[in-house]
């Protein structure tokens, strides 16, 4: 049962006792009403919620509470407002021509309806997720439930505001102890929650990293679980990503060979090797923006580059587009070292050319999808020339 429905449907039931004191009459006089409803059992909840879900004509209160307000919390507070505004006595005045209610009768209404309120308070997102945390720390629930709380943190995490209070309610300490859990699924949900907390959150992704998980999100990359090591390449990815301690650690770790596997691996999942295309050039990207004068550790050695570019050979073509926009960020790094190993070693320029003559025999299969391919390795091999130009004077 959708709470805001629910919500906006008290509320106008509200107003309606309140205001509609006719209709208030002929509610009394019939039964079959949604008011006659609640007249007829303030007190039983059950009732009144079945009534609601016979009927499909009130999903307005979905439609309008979303417009009107965005939320539980405020149509809410609406309710509120409407019950401790209303006075009795004006209320009785307004209806005793057409009905015999007596004011206490009506505060009685009050009263009820409050409570029924009370009843259906949604908990709120700390509360929900101080549950699921108390759950996960406990010992003796089930293999299910632990798996439950684990889905829930990962709904409850995505707004920022829920990530910033995870650390605060001890939910970090608890998640990265089911890193260890002997169960996959348990720690794939769990490794998933780290990476879509630390999702552009500074903040998280520090709390995250002085727990020292990197080791154990990196062991994880490992696992023969393929959707294991899928999540836990999303979760070093958002960790680290625009941070330079991340990357920093990361470095240390050997992440950058870790990368070099995946990417050399022929039979690796190619999901595996598209994230790790997305991670070096997403890496690279954060140096050249920070460009001169930072300190970072390289983006991997040749091994890696060689091993982006080997992978432009593939007959996936999402892959090679991943590929093509690696080599094009690696281009794109601020030093000279990357340009010559990518010219010498990796052979871009001959690469370059295959690629050109490959996309020409996939236009008819792809029709635009080729050419775009085609326009990216040509920009690709522009960036190329243009980075040569300006260091013409590197020795060959
Ligand atoms: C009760 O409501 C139904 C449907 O709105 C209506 O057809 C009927 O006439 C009403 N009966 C009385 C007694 O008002
Ligand atoms: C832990 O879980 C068990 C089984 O669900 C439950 O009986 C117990 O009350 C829980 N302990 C705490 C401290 O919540
Ligand atoms: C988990 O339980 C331990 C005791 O078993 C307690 O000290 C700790 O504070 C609990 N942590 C959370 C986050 O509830
Ligand atoms: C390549 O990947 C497969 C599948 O994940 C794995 O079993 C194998 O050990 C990997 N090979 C190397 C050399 O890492």
């Amino acid at each position: 049962m959708d709470k805001s429905a629910l919500a906006t449907i008290l509320l106008l039931l509200w107003l309606y006792l309140a205001t509609e004191t006719k209709a208030v009459a002929e509610d009394r006089a019939n039964k079959s009403s949604l008011g006659g409803i609640l007249w007829a059992s303030g007190k039983d909840e059950s009732d009144f919620l079945a009534a609601l879900d016979a009927d499909d004509d009130y999903d307005m209160g979905e439609k309008d509470g979303g417009e009107l307000t965005g939320g539980f919390s405020s149509l809410e507070s609406m309710l509120q407002w409407a019950i401790g505004h209303s006075d009795p006595e004006k209320l009785k005045e307004k209806a005793s021509d057409v009905q015999r209610l007596s004011a206490t009768e009506l505060s009685k209404r009050q009263a009820e309806i409050q409570e029924l309120m009370e009843k259906l308070k949604m908990p709120s997102d700390a509360e929900l997720m101080k549950i699921a945390i108390a759950d996960l720390n406990n010992t003796s629930i089930s293999l299910e439930e632990r798996q439950r709380a684990l889905n829930e943190l990962l709904i409850l995490v995505e707004p920022i505001d829920n990530a910033n209070d995870l650390d605060k309610l001890g939910g970090l300490v608890v998640v990265v102890r089911e890193l260890e859990n002997s169960e996959p699924d348990i720690r794939t949900t769990s490794a998933w929650i780290l990476g879509k907390a630390s999702q552009n959150n500074e903040l998280v992704q520090n709390q995250i990293l002085e727990l020292g998980v990197l080791t154990r999100l990196m062991k994880m990359v490992k696992s023969s679980y393929v959707e294991e090591a899928l999540k836990a390449l999303y979760a070093i990815s958002a960790l680290i990503r625009n941070n330079d301690n991340g990357q920093e650690l990361f470095n240390l770790e050997n992440g950058y060979s870790m990368l070099q596997e995946i990417l050399s691996n022929i039979t690796i999942d190619i999901r595996l090797q598209k994230k790790a295309l997305l991670l070096v050039a997403d890496l690279a990207d954060y140096q050249q923006e920070l460009a001169y004068g930072t300190k970072l550790s390289p983006v991997g050695d040749h091994h890696l580059f060689k091993s982006v570019v080997d992978l432009t050979s593939t007959n996936d073509i999402d892959l090679l587009e991943k590929a093509l926009l690696a080599i094009k960020s690696l281009l794109r790094l601020p030093s000279i070292e990357p340009l010559v190993v990518l010219r010498d070693i990796c052979g871009l320029e001959d690469v370059l050319e295959r690629i050109k003559v490959q996309l020409e025999d996939l236009t008819n299969e792809l029709g635009d999808y080729a050419q775009e391919m085609e326009s990216l390795r040509r920009e690709v091999h522009i960036t190329f020339h243009r980075k040569l130009e300006k260091v013409s004077w590197v020795p060959t």
